[in-house]
């Protein structure tokens, strides 16, 4: 059994984990983790995490660009809880949360050969450009009320 729910303090240091498990570029320390998620709660940005038994076991954040319109996601399961409707979950959260918010664009950058997390995007309505180099983005794109 897993819940979806909005990051808070308290999850910062499993959310931290999972995600320094998933993405080579997150080396920052902790409490910069920790600035950018209460930054990001303070300015109610889409950000949001499965707990099961207690422990952080994935994400999904989308923070407005230059242009409130438009978001980038990041996100990610930790590996031995993939397959059970987690990342479905906490994408389903936070694209709520930004169109909410406004946001008709939501984009994110794929390796170019991760045809799991491709489809997996794809049921969402994400379409994918041509990669560029070993990265592929991939956007969603929804009529402005
Ligand atoms: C892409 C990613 C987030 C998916 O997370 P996940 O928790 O496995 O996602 P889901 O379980 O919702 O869906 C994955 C698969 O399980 C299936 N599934 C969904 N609910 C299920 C359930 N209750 N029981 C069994 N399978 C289920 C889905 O149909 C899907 O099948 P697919 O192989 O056709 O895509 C995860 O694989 C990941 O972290 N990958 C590395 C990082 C990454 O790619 N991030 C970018 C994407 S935001």
């Amino acid at each position: 059994m897993y819940r979806i729910q909005p990051t808070e303090a308290i999850h910062v240091p499993g959310y931290h984990l999972v995600r320094k498990a998933l993405v080579h570029t997150a080396g920052e320390p902790l409490y910069r983790t920790l600035e950018v998620v209460l930054s990001n709660l303070s300015a109610g940005h889409p950000q949001f995490v499965a707990i099961v038994a207690n422990e952080v076991v994935g994400w999904c954040n989308i923070v407005p660009g230059d242009d409130a319109s438009g978001g980038q996601m990041t996100g990610g399961v930790a590996a031995g809880f993939r397959g059970r409707g987690i990342g479905s979950a906490l994408v389903v959260a936070a694209l709520a949360q930004a169109e909410s918010k406004g946001m008709v664009k939501v984009q994110l950058e794929i390796p170019a050969d991760d045809v799991q997390a491709y489809r997996f995007l794809a049921r969402f309505g994400f379409a994918g450009t041509s990669p560029a180099g070993d990265e592929c983005t991939m956007s969603l794109v929804r009529p402005a009320n």
